[in-house]
């Protein structure tokens, strides 16, 4: 049987970097006390796996308050300016896993602002990463993230404003709504932050999917970024499997086909992906 693997399957560049970040400060820093500024990744074997480590994870500002000693990791997603405040004022180590793709977006966003314009975030307001890009914007910022607040979207005309998005925002969605709020007149610079990551993920799966007979798809169930390539994949292959682990797979449903596909939605950890890989080769 031919297996083939999507390289995009499984963790982007930002989340890799910063899960190796967390196991790096880990085996450098035995007896120090490590932290995470929420959990580094949606992947419950993940965070278990450092619980068991002994990393411990902040859940909000009022807990890091409390904390005198010890290692704060932030996560790819960014954080806020007052974390960073936090951090230093109880004099803790910082090391920094935000994604250089999100930290460019944190400086655009003080760029621009300093320079008088109004800052719109095109993305989901209660998404982590768009919490850390409204406290770089400080107060002068609206965040857009469907069709009815881009209508509703009305400043004084004087301002001048930029527009940044989400990391992960659909390309479409965000040209439809930039192209709702550049009728209403005002001087708009637009810059298009959404990371190429997903994009590519999607269109690997697509392909791989139209060719081969079965496709697994790999993720957790309330991953909505796996259900989207389970979807695209169903779309060109109708033996296409979603599972969380190798135990959700069910081999003997491959006995007839010659050609299989292997992807990975974005929190889905290599091992994972080669304990499924290494179970359809043996088998077959
Ligand atoms: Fe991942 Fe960074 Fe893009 S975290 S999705 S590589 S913005």
């Amino acid at each position: 049987m031919e297996i083939i693997i999507a390289k995009s399957a499984g963790f982007c560049f930002g989340v890799k970097r910063a899960v190796d970040k967390v196991y790096e400060e880990i085996s450098n820093n035995q007896g120090q006390q490590i932290y995470t500024y929420g959990p580094i990744i949606h992947n419950e074997e993940v965070v278990n796996d450092l619980e068991n480590k002994g990393v411990k994870v902040i859940n909000s500002k009022e807990e890091l308050r409390q904390i005198k000693e010890g290692i704060v990791v932030i996560r790819s997603h960014g954080v806020e300016k007052e974390i960073y405040d936090i951090i230093e004022e109880n004099k803790l180590k910082i090391v920094d896993a935000t994604c250089p793709f999100v930290k460019k977006i944190h400086n655009i966003v003080v760029k621009e602002k300093n320079n008088g314009r109004h800052i719109v975030i095109i993305g989901n307001d209660n998404h982590p990463e768009v919490e850390g890009i409204k406290g770089w914007a400080e107060s002068d910022y609206t965040v857009v993230s469907n069709d009815e607040e881009a209508e509703k979207f009305d400043i004084s005309k004087e301002k001048k404003i930029c527009i940044v998005s989400q990391t992960t925002f659909n390309y479409n969605k965000f040209k439809y709504l930039v192209e709702n709020i550049s009728k209403k007149g005002y001087d708009i610079i637009v810059l298009n932050t959404i990371c190429n990551a997903t994009n590519e993920r999607q269109t690997e799966a697509r392909d791989i999917a139209s060719r081969v007979d079965a496709m697994i798809v790999i993720g957790g169930k309330h991953s909505s970024n796996t259900q989207k390539l389970y979807d695209i994949c169903k779309q060109e292959c109708n033996l296409t499997y979603y599972i969380q682990t190798i135990d959700d797979l069910d081999l003997s449903k491959l006995q007839s086909v010659s050609c299989v596909g292997i992807t990975a939605g974005a929190s889905t950890p290599n091992n994972i992906i080669e304990e499924v890989h290494t179970n359809v080769r043996i088998k077959f």
